[in-house]
């Protein structure tokens, strides 16, 4: 039988013979991908049947809202603390979890040990792989110390057969490893492919829903690090979590990007070892062990990450070059934030790193997104170019303005009660923040130092 391409719109699934840049149906710009299926006879070809009731499976006629039951959501423990608070303190019976991440980030370890603590818990789990051997799997069972009558393992990827196993086994848990090689019967395209990722969630999602199991689904990831396939994929499960990292790095951070039973952006952190994947509670202790003393381009920050204060190290290397475009390369901070406190730091103080390579780095390979990372960047940017180191025992949180102005910054006490029982002994804190019914310096140890601009942070007491 002839293969056939067809280019299918990422967005709304729209199905055209030819590429383009954008999506005559949702008006999505760059949002085709290739596909190939097999050209079947026309008496062949199935039509997709219209899905009743749709996802939650349950058909029924409209019912004023205030005559519905409210739900008692059951909210089982994972085991793992990290992995609870990131799915608003626990995982929701019924609901579909999607878990993204790059190759080898340690997906299906982080699953094994879920699966593991969940059959401890005294709950059922049904764990499908099909990437994997089943002596493959057992081998990493055997790695992670993971056992379990009532863990059972398939290595298959049609989904009538993983259905089926489903009905026989009725189990509490359900784990897809990975959706993308799920292939389901009288669809066109192959297992991966826009069509089938969306018919193999959405069976999935509808199983979860009418069985009142909960599934976990894996997701590749594309090259851009989007999760692969369709984007209705997201919008259609409950929870998107990402599982960031880098790979040379041992620590890891689950991230959840959307959450319908819980808050977002909370995180969770891991540390890889040879016996799979440890909770680090204390991320902040773990991130400044070994912090090299007094040396010119470190500065500590407080960030938010959901809930909870954590203190990260930024490190900035600036050389002069004689090239006429000097490189800028960025780990772990936002490249454009990087381009902006450059620009800011060149005009607002005259400091010249128009002739300077800048390397800016984040230690433990983490990632961050809170604004109020910008004036510790700044810092450690002003502190290599002058080559002034900062002393050991101070931190700093505040968002610089296009005109160097420090920014209000919220959660203000955690963060300082984060630093201060880390023992840093002083923190620069943007002026908004201090005074009456705000900061108080009588109820701290720890020495605020108040700054209104970055100007104030060169005149304060922090240099060696
Ligand atoms: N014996 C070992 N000792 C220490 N770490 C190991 C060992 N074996 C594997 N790892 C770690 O586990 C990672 C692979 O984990 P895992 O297979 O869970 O990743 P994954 O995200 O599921 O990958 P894939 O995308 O291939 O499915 C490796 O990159 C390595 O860091
Ligand atoms: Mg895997």
């Amino acid at each position: 039988m002839a293969l056939k391409t067809f280019y299918v719109c990422s967005e709304c699934g729209n199905k055209v013979s030819k590429w383009m840049g954008k999506c005559p149906n949702c008006g999505t710009w760059d949002s085709f991908v290739e596909d190939v299926e097999e050209e079947a006879p026309k008496s062949r070809q199935i039509r997709q049947p219209a899905r009743a009731g749709g996802y939650s499976g349950f058909e029924s006629s409209a019912v004023p809202l205030d005559n519905l039951e409210t739900p008692a959501f059951m909210r089982s423990q994972t085991g793992y603390a990290e992995i609870d608070r990131v799915l608003g303190g626990g995982m929701v019976g019924s609901s579909v979890i999607l878990l993204s991440g790059e190759p080898g980030i340690g997906k299906s370890t982080l699953l094994m040990q879920i699966c593991g603590a969940m059959v401890s818990r005294g709950n059922k789990v049904l764990y499908v792989s099909g990437e994997e051997s089943p002596g493959q799997l057992k081998m990493r069972a055997k790695r992670l110390a993971v056992s379990g009558t009532d863990f059972y393992i398939q290595t298959e990827t049609s989904i009538e057969k993983i259905i089926g196993e489903t009905e026989r086994l009725s189990p509490d848990m359900l784990v897809i490893d990975s959706v993308q090689t799920v292939w389901c019967d009288g669809m066109s395209g192959m297992p991966g492919s826009v069509s089938q990722v969306r018919e193999a969630s959405g069976r999935f999602i509808a199983l979860a829903k009418s069985k009142g199991f909960s599934v976990i689904l894996v997701g590749h990831v594309n090259k851009d690090g989007g999760i692969a396939g369709p984007k209705v994929l997201e919008h259609m499960v409950d929870t998107v979590l990402h599982f960031e990292g880098e790979r040379e790095e041992a620590y890891r951070v689950i991230r959840s990007v959307k959450n319908r039973f819980g808050p977002t952006n909370e995180i969770g952190v891991f540390e890889m070892t040879g016996e799979g994947l440890r909770e680090v509670k204390n991320p902040s202790e773990a991130l400044l062990a070994g912090r090299p003393n007094n040396v010119s381009g470190n500065c500590a920050v407080c960030v938010m990450e959901g809930t909870r204060p954590i203190i990260a190290e930024i490190q900035a290397l600036v050389a002069p070059t004689v090239y006429p475009s000097p490189k800028r390369t960025s780990n772990g901070i936002d490249y454009n934030r990087l381009y902006v406190l450059l620009a800011v730091l060149e005009k607002r103080l005259g400091l010249r790193f128009s002739t300077c390579d800048t390397y800016l780095n984040v230690i433990g390979g983490l990632r961050l997104e809170d604004t109020a990372a910008d004036l510790s960047t700044a810092l450690s940017l002003i502190s290599c170019i002058k080559d002034r180191p900062i002393a050991d025992n101070v931190t700093a949180v505040g968002e610089i303005g296009l005109s160097g102005e420090c920014r209000a910054v919220s959660s203000a006490e955690q963060r300082v009660k984060e630093a201060e029982r880390l023992g840093f002994k002083k923190i620069l804190i943007p002026s908004r923040n201090v005074g009456k019914g705000k900061l108080e310096q009588s109820r701290y140890q720890i020495e605020l130092l108040p700054v209104r601009s970055v100007f104030d942070a060169l005149t304060a007491d922090i240099w060696n």
